[in-house]
C-alpha cells in the first residue's frame, strides 16, 4: 500500500533549517498495523503527514494504492485524504462550534456519499462504540483531553479509510480507555487495510505487527524481542 523512497524532509523557519529526514525508504504492505516509535522531536508526525498526504517531501517518491501521490496537485491529495485516509491527530482539530456528532461526520459531509441521516447515523453509533454516546451534543471544548481524543478516532474511521494513520492516540487515555481505543482501530483492521501507529509505550507498540523507531533521521525495523 506504502512505498516510499529516498523522502527527505526539511524545514526551513526563521533562518533556522531542520532537516527531519533524508532517503528514507518505507514500505508497508495492505494487511499490516505498524508501530512508529522515537524519541520526540525524531519527526514521527512530520512522517505520518507525508504518509498522510498533508505535507509533501522535499525529494523522493511516494506510492500509495499504487498511485504516484508526491507528484499530485492539491485537489487530487484533497480527493484521497477524504476517502483513503483515516488521520487522528496528535493535536485534535475539531470545528469548535458542531457538536460531536456533527464534527465525526465532517468527513462523510465533505464526501458527498449517502444520505445526511445516514451520515448522521454512523456518526451516533461511531461515537457509541467509543464510549461517547453520553456526550453526542456537547461541543468540543467541552470534553476532557481522552474524549476529545476517541472523538477523533471516530471521525477518522468515517470514510472507512484503507490507510489509518494515529498519532499517538492513546497518549492521553488512562489504561481502560488505552485498550478500547486500540481495540477499535484494530477491529478495523483487514487484509485491505493498514494501520500505522505512532506510539511512546512499548506495550502498545508490542501489539502491532511491525515496529519501526525513527532515531536521527533514520528509520530502524526492531526486532519483536526488542519491544
Ligand atoms: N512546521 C514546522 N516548522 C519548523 N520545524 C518543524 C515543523 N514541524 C516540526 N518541526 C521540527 O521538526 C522536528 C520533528 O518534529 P516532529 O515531526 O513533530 O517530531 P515527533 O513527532 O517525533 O516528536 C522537530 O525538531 C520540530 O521542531
Ligand atoms: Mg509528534
Amino acid at each position: 500500500m506504502i512505498r516510499a523512497r529516498s523522502l527527505n524532509k526539511t524545514y526551513s523557519e526563521n533562518g533556522r533549517r531542520v532537516t527531519v529526514f533524508q532517503g528514507l525508504d518505507l514500505d508497508c504492505a495492505a494487511g499490516e498495523y505498524l508501530a512508529l516509535m522515537g524519541p520526540s522531536g525524531a519527526g514521527k508526525t512530520s512522517l505520518l503527514q507525508l504518509l498522510g498526504c498533508l505535507d509533501r517531501p522535499d525529494e523522493g517518491s511516494y506510492e500509495l494504492d499504487g498511485e504516484l501521490v508526491s507528484d499530485m496537485a492539491e485537489e487530487e491529495l484533497a480527493a484521497i485524504r477524504n476517502h483513503k485516509i483515516g488521520f487522528v491527530f496528535q493535536t485534535n482539530h475539531f470545528v469548535d462550534y458542531l457538536d460531536l456528532v456533527e464534527n465525526v461526520a465532517l468527513p462523510g459531509r465533505y464526501a458527498g456519499t449517502g444520505e445526511p441521516a445516514a451520515v448522521r447515523g454512523r456518526a451516533v453509533a461511531l461515537l457509541r462504540e467509543l464510549g461517547l454516546g453520553h456526550r453526542l451534543d456537547h461541543l468540543p471544548g467541552e470534553l476532557s483531553g481522552g474524549e476529545r481524543q476517541r472523538a477523533a478516532i471516530a471521525r477518522a474511521l468515517f470514510n472507512r479509510p484503507r490507510l489509518i494513520l494515529a498519532d499517538e492516540p492513546t497518549g492521553n487515555l488512562d489504561a481502560q480507555h488505552t485498550e478500547r481505543t486500540l481495540a477499535l482501530l484494530e477491529a478495523v483492521l483487514d487484509p485491505g487495510i493498514a494501520l500505522i501507529l505512532v506510539t511512546h509505550d512499548r506495550a502498545v507498540a508490542g501489539r502491532a505487527q511491525r515496529v519501526l523507531e525513527l532515531r536521527e533521521g533514520y528509520l530502524q525495523e526492531l526486532p519483536a524481542c526488542a519491544v
